[in-house]
């Protein structure tokens, strides 16, 4: 118990027809990074506001840090960091103007850890926020969840809106709060989004939590789907009885081929092409989900 960043018990929040979140279970420990997966309407935001005490639970508790999320939701709100979902900014501030608006709230936050998040990150601070790209008021969010210097961070959909370099920036920002033993809690659609940075992973479908493992016993049940660009449209049956390949796909000249374990097989047979290009598929959460129970993980 002392032990758990979060814990939650039989958490429901029913809004009817079947939407919401129920009987969540959830522990997350001190001092991990935890992905909190599932597609839209699965019940991320839900989760994540029930456990900062915006919106009330229909049934079940939540433990953040220690405190009760309803009881001592102040207190507990005091020492967390917190990224919604949907971003309300103020609009006509500079980022600057509000994050020290913010601060002022907060009390107690060092100017100087704002700055060097912003450097980091390479915000912009002096042009009124509703003149700002979706990326950059996003970089605001997290430098106002990161500001104090939290034990725990609860970030929704971080890494939506942010370009390769900052997401890696971001990356790194996580590791290294996490050395400095603070636990982060972020959501995400994708496995591939979260999987460098995450230790465990839970999958939520439906309102209710199907999966919680480590990344790299998810990752082993997920199969990679690899998209080749030929020079020419190539016979897919040469890829079809190839080890571990489990499906292909043929467009025109573009063969997008899934397979579990190694990539070897099917990278040296397309070597045997004049190849244009190679890109990663996305993985489906649905299908790591379902593999994942047929495999016997759970
Ligand atoms: N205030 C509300 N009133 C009624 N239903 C709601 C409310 N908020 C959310 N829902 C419903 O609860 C379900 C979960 O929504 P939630 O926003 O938690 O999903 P999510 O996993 O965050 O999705 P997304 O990936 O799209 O952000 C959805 O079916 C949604 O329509
Ligand atoms: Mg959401």
């Amino acid at each position: 118990m002392g032990d758990s960043a979060i814990t939650t018990r039989g958490l429901c929040k029913d809004y009817g027809s079947g939407n919401g979140v129920f009987d969540l279970d959830l522990e997350v420990a001190r001092g991990e990074i935890f992905g909190f997966l599932g597609p839209n309407g699965a019940g991320k935001s839900t989760t994540l506001r029930l456990l900062l005490d915006l919106i009330r639970p229909s049934a079940g508790t939540a433990t953040v840090l220690g405190f009760d999320s309803v009881r001592d939701s102040l207190e507990l709100r005091r020492q967390v960091g917190f990224l919604p979902g949907e971003l309300a900014l103020y609009p006509r501030l500079t980022g600057r103007a509000m994050l020290a608006h913010l601060a002022a709230l907060r009390g107690g936050v060092d100017p100087r850890v704002r700055e060097r998040l912003a450097a980091r990150l390479e915000a912009v601070l002096d042009r009124p926020i509703r003149e700002l790209s979706t990326g950059n008021r996003q970089k605001l969010g997290l430098i106002q969840a990161f500001m104090h210097e939290p034990q725990l961070l609860i970030l929704d959909e971080p890494i939506a809106g942010l370009d390769p370099l900052v997401q890696a920036s971001f990356h790194e920002l996580l590791r290294e709060v996490r050395a400095a033993g603070a636990t982060v809690l972020l959501s995400s659609h994708t496995l591939a989004e979260v999987e460098r940075v995450t230790d465990r992973l839970a999958i939520l479908r439906e309102g209710r939590l199907v999966v919680v493992d480590s990344v790299s016993n998810l990752r082993s049940v997920a199969v990679a789907s690899l998209e080749i660009e030929f020079g020419a449209p190539v016979d897919p049956g040469q890829f079809r009885g190839l080890p571990g390949v489990l499906d292909v796909q043929a467009a025109g000249p573009l063969l997008t081929v899934s397979f579990e374990g190694s990539a070897d097989a099917v990278l040296k047979a397309a070597a045997a092409h004049e190849v244009r290009a190679i890109h990663p598929r996305e993985d489906d959460l649905e299908e790591i989900f379902l593999r994942y129970y047929r495999s016997g993980s759970a």
